[in-house]
């Protein structure tokens, strides 16, 4: 934490992750706790490529709470974001009437001014919500000086906002309790237990903004009887195997359960009435093109999933990646700089065998994918220290 002198300006700036699950989140049981209906697992991703930064600073000399969100101000009423800030007032109050009284906790009575902002384009459809709430409840924690169990805070900003709060391999559980209490994040296993494990983001081209998750969701709850059996029967003993495949980095396994759980998911979303699509043609294209590549190769390889959205994250091994990447360039020939369409981790070119192009049988989609990012699994929230990295200045005000 950094104060000014004269107007006791306190900051604190912080970085959170992407994750994307491998074992999906979709229905909760309770709309205001924000409870699952079924556990979850993901896959934090590397903040080199994919990162949420956050500056918070409080001030006696603040009139009233504010928050700008990539260089535009919002409305910091929205209930989310206040269940968030009165959840870390309400821990930092517990510390005091433990009797702490140091400076950072006595602060939390001042008003605060909020600014955050991503390194990749809000346009390219990624949920950037989970990265913005760990970021958020992280950076506030630190200000206040409080710690403890953040993950059942961030969950009430956005549910899969309490897995970027570790890194590696984390899963959310569904817990008992009425209240919550349990319903929290915890680490399967550090992202240097698989080092070999790399994603690829396909952002693809959506013309039409799709369903939000929440409300999403919240027609699935409603609606599909294939949710109800999703979350009783299935994701119990996937998780089981999940965390298995991940602990003995069985990728055969790993693969399998992530396609098999985003294609439920999906199957969910169409079960849903009125149905929800998030697949598009090029989605659908790139589902075939893995089980082209892995039946060519007689394994799992390669294996993808899909979000809320058209954009399809693909793990596989370091190993494979430059095959199928060119394999891609193939099927979704651009007129994009190569250095623009590959962003991210950089990956060594490779030839595509005449066996391998015959075996995929799929007519090339010109410009189908936008770009790609290339990254890894990474580490979990951390704060960045010195005065440069601040998003608002002394004034409270973004730079
Ligand atoms: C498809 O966490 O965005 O990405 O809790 O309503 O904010 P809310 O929903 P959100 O839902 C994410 C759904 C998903 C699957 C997942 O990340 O597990």
């Amino acid at each position: 934490m950094q104060e000014n002198g004269h107007q006791r300006v306190s900051l604190v700036t912080c970085t959170a992750p992407v994750n994307i699950a491998v074992i999906k989140y979709w229905g909760k049981r309770d709309e205001d706790l924000i409870l699952p209906v079924n556990a979850s697992l993901s896959v934090t991703l590397h903040q080199d490529q994919l990162k949420t930064t956050t500056t918070v600073a409080c001030s006696r000399s603040f009139q009233r709470d504010r928050i700008w969100l990539n260089g535009r101000e919002e409305d910091i009423s929205h209930p989310r974001l206040q269940s968030c800030l009165q959840e870390i007032r309400r821990l930092a109050r517990k510390r005091r009437s433990a009797g702490d009284h140091s400076p950072d906790i006595s602060s939390m009575s001042h008003k605060l001014h909020v600014c955050s902002v991503n390194n990749f384009p809000t346009a390219a459809g990624l949920a950037s919500s989970a990265a913005g709430y760990a970021c958020l409840v992280y950076a506030l924690a630190r200000l206040f000086g409080v710690e403890g169990e953040l993950s059942s805070i961030a969950r009430q900003g956005s549910g899969s906002a309490c897995r970027s709060l570790y890194g590696g391999f984390v899963q959310w559980n569904l817990g008992e309790r009425p209240d919550g209490t349990d319903s929290l994040a915890e680490q399967v296993a550090p992202e240097s237990s698989w080092p070999e494990l790399r994603v690829l983001i396909l952002v693809v081209s959506a013309e039409q903004k799709s369903v939000g998750s929440t409300s999403g969701m919240h027609t699935s709850v409603e609606t599909s009887q294939l949710l109800k059996h999703r979350a009783d029967a299935v994701v119990p003993g996937r998780m089981e195997q999940m965390r298995r495949a991940i602990r003995q980095r069985d990728f055969q396994t790993f693969g399998e359960l992530t396609m098999k759980d985003s294609n439920q998911f999906h199957a969910v979303c169409l079960d849903t009435y009125p149905p929800i699509f998030y697949l598009n043609h090029v989605s659908q294209q790139i589902i075939t093109l893995v089980h082209h590549y892995n039946q060519h190769h007689g394994e799992t390889k390669v294996a993808y999933t899909f979000d809320a959205g058209p954009n399809a994250v693909i793990y596989t091994l370091q190993e494979h990646l430059p095959e199928f990447l060119q394999l891609l360039r193939l099927v979704f020939p651009s007129e994009v700089p190569e250095e623009e369409f590959v962003r991210g981790l950089p990956v060594s070119p490779a030839e595509l065998s005449e066996e391998l192009t015959r075996d995929i049988k799929i007519k090339p989609s010109p410009q189908g994918i936008r770009y790609i990012i290339s990254t890894k699994a990474g580490p979990g929230p951390c704060e960045v220290e010195g005065p440069d990295f601040h998003l608002l200045g002394y004034d409270g005000l973004p730079k």
